[in-house]
């Protein structure tokens, strides 16, 4: 099993993002509603944070709710949004005190009044917290994001406020949902899937992705600690030879 000391504290991944899959298949398992599956996913959500805090890990991203899962069974999309807001009173007293900022990625518009109130709520009172910074992906998807940057940038082009010559990687990442994070070091996706699911395609450009069968009702801290491990076994070449690395 994977414990924290395993970790090399001088190699931490600052910006770790996580597809949080296989809630459903983990209730289906043990003949629950998928609901269920939901809701001990919550209990992940939670581990996860504590165990990401420890680790010296300064950014981590979680997709909760992507754009294409407005299409899911409106029960399903009902109960994960009263999860969102039950999970936020719960949890706000405990993100605070461990000095976390919570911030949030995606069309939040789209979210029902009282999660976006919720959600709006938690983030200003946490604004000035700097132990980690917990992004949440809600009703977020990569496209979608990259479509309302690039009609931003043309209307400040049009507006002459950007010359078209000046468009480069730095203005991109301005504009997207992400502006006021770093590049992701480490994608981890669970419940053995491996597809990106229009999650932060721009910003994954040089991320290491790391697969695992666990389903995330299951995730433990170990989990994170082991693809942690993982990744700083890992050499990050950014197109350059192994040699000159060294
Ligand atoms: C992830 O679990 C949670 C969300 C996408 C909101 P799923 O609900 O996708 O679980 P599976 O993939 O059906 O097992
Ligand atoms: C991706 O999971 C979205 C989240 C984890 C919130 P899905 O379960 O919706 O992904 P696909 O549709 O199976 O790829
Ligand atoms: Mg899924």
């Amino acid at each position: 099993m994977s414990t924290i000391d395993q970790i090399d504290l001088k190699k931490v991944p600052k910006h770790v993002a996580i597809i949080m899959d296989g809630n459903g298949r983990w209730a289906k398992k043990r003949g629950l509603l998928r609901v269920f599956g939901h809701e001990k996913g919550a209990k992940a959500v939670k581990e996860t944070i504590e165990a990401a805090g420890k680790t010296g890990v300064t950014h981590l991203t979680l997709y909760a709710f992507s754009t294409e899962n407005w299409n899911r069974p409106k029960v399903e999309v009902d109960k994960l949004m009263n999860l969102l807001v039950s999970s936020l009173k719960k949890e706000f007293k405990t993100l605070h005190e461990n000095k976390i900022k919570l911030n949030a990625i995606g069309n939040l518009n789209e979210l029902p009044s009282k999660a976006y109130k919720e959600l709006t709520e938690v983030i200003e009172k946490t604004k000035n917290n700097d132990k980690l910074v917990l992004t949440l992906a809600l009703s977020y998807g990569s496209r979608d994001e990259i479509v309302k940057t690039v009609k931003e940038i043309a209307k400040k082009v049009k507006n002459n406020i950007i010359s078209l010559e000046n468009i480069d990687d730095s203005i991109i990442n301005e504009h997207l949902y992400t502006q006021n994070l770093p590049d992701v070091d480490l994608l981890i996706r669970t419940s053995g899937e491996q597809r990106i699911s229009n999650f932060l395609l721009w910003q994954i450009a040089y991320a290491e992705l790391y697969f695992t069968d666990v389903l995330w009702p299951d995730f433990k801290k170990e989990d994170l600690y082991k693809a942690i491990i993982n990744y700083q076994n890992r050499e990050r070449r950014f197109g350059k030879t192994s040699e000159q690395l060294k």
